[in-house]
């Protein structure tokens, strides 16, 4: 009877160790995809579709050239896949298709893994898992007086089905309380008090609208604490789960410095100021052109001019000049570059 040596022994155990990794290796790798799949799409849903498309792409693109390359080898060189008289440099381009063929196969096999992982999580934790995941979109719109943007922010923040903050009446409406306390609008002890004190369902005030209020507001809007105070309102505004659009002067520099999309809206102070004037004529309201725009010119200086948050755009903000543009024609360019950021960064 014939026995076999430990050595003996330990080779086929050896032997039948490899064997068997070498059949695990591709399934243990491809349950690892799966397993980060789910994981990757339960943190950040954005990034786990970024990585997969970015997976099923390479895949493929690896799987057709080195099919393309291989296909070449077939019909016009044989010679180089028999062994025949086999060119080195042939040889190393065929080894190098039939590798790249193996490393696609397995990238869009191990993508399609992923894909199942990502599937899998978004059964198991559904759609409200997601939702308070992913920030929504936040939109900053910054411009001077009578620009368009208050305009524009409506439009945009209806188009995407998001609360629209107009901070422009914060300022105003911290000026009237001011005021209504007996305080000086300069007085920056009393108007601290009334922004500390603002309560946020008053906005809804026809008193407010006026140029004497947006006047009375650049005056508050000057004081540093004033602003502070009012920060962490605009701030939870704009993090709501879903989103939110604000309009101001500092909202992509100071409220929002991490807005998804920042825009400035601008246009020449005399287009502003004709636009003005026909508000005021329609409310019966007896002021000069001239003295609109003098208005308008003293108030882009107050607010680009002061120390604290003055007007301007941010570094990666776009500007839309509305001095020849309408309501809609507006609209559409913001649309566009909101469209064109979201392609870029998707939420996340
Ligand atoms: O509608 P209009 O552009 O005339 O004014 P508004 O947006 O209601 O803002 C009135 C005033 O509040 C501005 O002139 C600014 O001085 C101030 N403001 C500010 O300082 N920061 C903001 N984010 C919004 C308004």
């Amino acid at each position: 009877m014939n026995s076999l040596t430990f050595e003996q022994c330990l080779s086929d155990f050896q032997g039948e160790c490899f064997r068997s990794v070498d059949f695990l290796t591709p399934f243990v790798l491809l349950a690892v995809l799966f397993g980060v799949g789910l994981w990757s799409s339960w943190r950040n849903r954005q990034a786990f579709r970024r990585a997969r498309r970015h997976g099923f792409i390479a895949g493929f693109a690896l799987l057709l050239s080195a099919a393309v390359t291989m296909g070449w080898f077939y019909l016009f060189d044989p010679g180089t896949i028999h062994g025949v008289e086999t060119p080195p440099l042939s040889q190393a381009i065929f080894v190098t298709a039939a590798t790249a063929f193996g490393a696609g196969l397995f990238l869009t096999v191990g993508s399609a893994f992923y894909a199942l992982g990502g599937a899998v999580a978004k059964s198991i934790w559904g759609k409200a898992h997601y939702r308070g995941l992913t920030r929504g979109l936040v939109i900053a719109i910054d411009g001077p007086a009578a620009s368009g943007k208050g305009t524009l922010a409506k439009k945009v923040a209806a188009h995407f089905g998001i609360p629209c903050l107009d901070t422009g009446l914060l300022y105003r409406a911290v000026a009237r309380d001011t005021a209504a306390s007996g305080g000086a609008l300069d007085d920056a002890a009393a108007a601290v008090k009334a922004a500390r004190s603002l309560d946020p369902a008053t906005l809804d005030d026809h008193s407010l609208r006026g140029p004497a209020a947006g006047d009375a507001a650049s005056v508050v809007a000057k004081i540093p604490d004033v602003r502070a105070a009012l920060l962490e309102f605009q701030r939870a505004f704009a993090h709501r789960p879903g989103g939110a659009v604000l309009d101001g002067r500092d909202i992509g520099t100071v409220v929002c410095p991490d807005a998804d999309v920042k825009l400035f809206v601008t246009a020449s102070a005399e287009e502003r100021a004709r636009r003005r004037h026909l508000e005021h004529q329609g409310r019966g309201e007896a002021v000069s052109y001239d003295q609109v725009l003098a208005d308008i010119r003293a108030r882009d200086a107050r607010d680009s001019g002061r120390d604290i948050a003055p007007m301007g755009a941010a570094a990666d903000a776009v500007t839309i000049d509305t001095t020849t543009l309408g309501p809609e024609a507006a609209f559409d360019a913001a649309l566009k570059v909101i469209e064109q950021k979201r392609r870029a960064a998707p939420p996340s």
